[in-house]
């Protein structure tokens, strides 16, 4: 296959969200081994809460449609989310679900069937997993391949200062193992 395009977003639209940086890290990961990555900002995408009373009247909204295009264009998805509650935060899950609702005539999951999820968390605690389990359970319903290991960045104020790579080796070496992964697993599917 020619290059893996890998898209990579968070579930923060937080400006200054540590999961959007943990995310980039990963995107760096990924690119070092010749993927094509696109971070997305969903900040960029806002959409409306799903209301299907919305969507009969108003149709798909142009943010979501072009989201959901670009999860489509790509192999798989780097997604970095914060646990908001002990679950997946209600921005990620709230374009999950608008990702999944028919729009033209192509198949209703397309936009996740047969992709392949690198997922991990970012929280200035310990907490964060909790969220992951959710995500891997929602992902795996829609057909998407969802790597076994994920990563957790606790206490990540003081591992994430902007930049595109993590001090401490032992967490850098776990995202360049999830980005090993995401990588070798598309590979392998295309
Ligand atoms: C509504 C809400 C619920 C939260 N619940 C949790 C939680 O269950 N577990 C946790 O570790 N952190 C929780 N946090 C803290 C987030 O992990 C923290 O705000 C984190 O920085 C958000 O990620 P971001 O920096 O990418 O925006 C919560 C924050 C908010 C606003």
């Amino acid at each position: 296959m020619s290059n893996p395009k890998v898209l990579a977003f968070a579930g923060s639209i937080r400006r200054d969200s540590y999961n959007k940086q943990l995310v980039n890290v990963a995107k760096n990961s990924v690119e070092k081994l010749g993927a094509e990555v696109t971070f997305a900002d969903l900040h960029d995408f806002q959409m409306p809460l799903y209301c299907d009373d919305l969507y009969k009247k108003d149709g798909m909204p142009e943010n979501a449609i072009a989201f959901k295009k670009l999860m489509k264009s790509h192999n798989g998805f780097l997604i970095a989310s914060p646990e908001y509650n002990g679950s997946l935060t209600g921005i990620l899950k709230n374009t999950i679900d608008w990702a999944t609702i028919n729009y033209e005539d192509e198949e209703r999951l397309a936009c996740f069937n047969g992709k392949v999820a690198g997922i991990m968390c970012a929280a200035p605690g310990v907490g964060g997993s909790h969220g992951l389990h959710h995500l891997r359970a929602v992902l795996s319903r829609l057909g998407t391949f969802v790597l076994p290991k994920h990563v957790c960045v606790t206490n990540c104020h003081a591992h994430l200062q902007g930049e595109n790579s993590i001090a401490d080796e032992k967490i850098q070496h776990q995202i360049d193992d999830l980005a090993a992964e995401t990588v070798r697993v598309i590979r392998g599917l295309h």
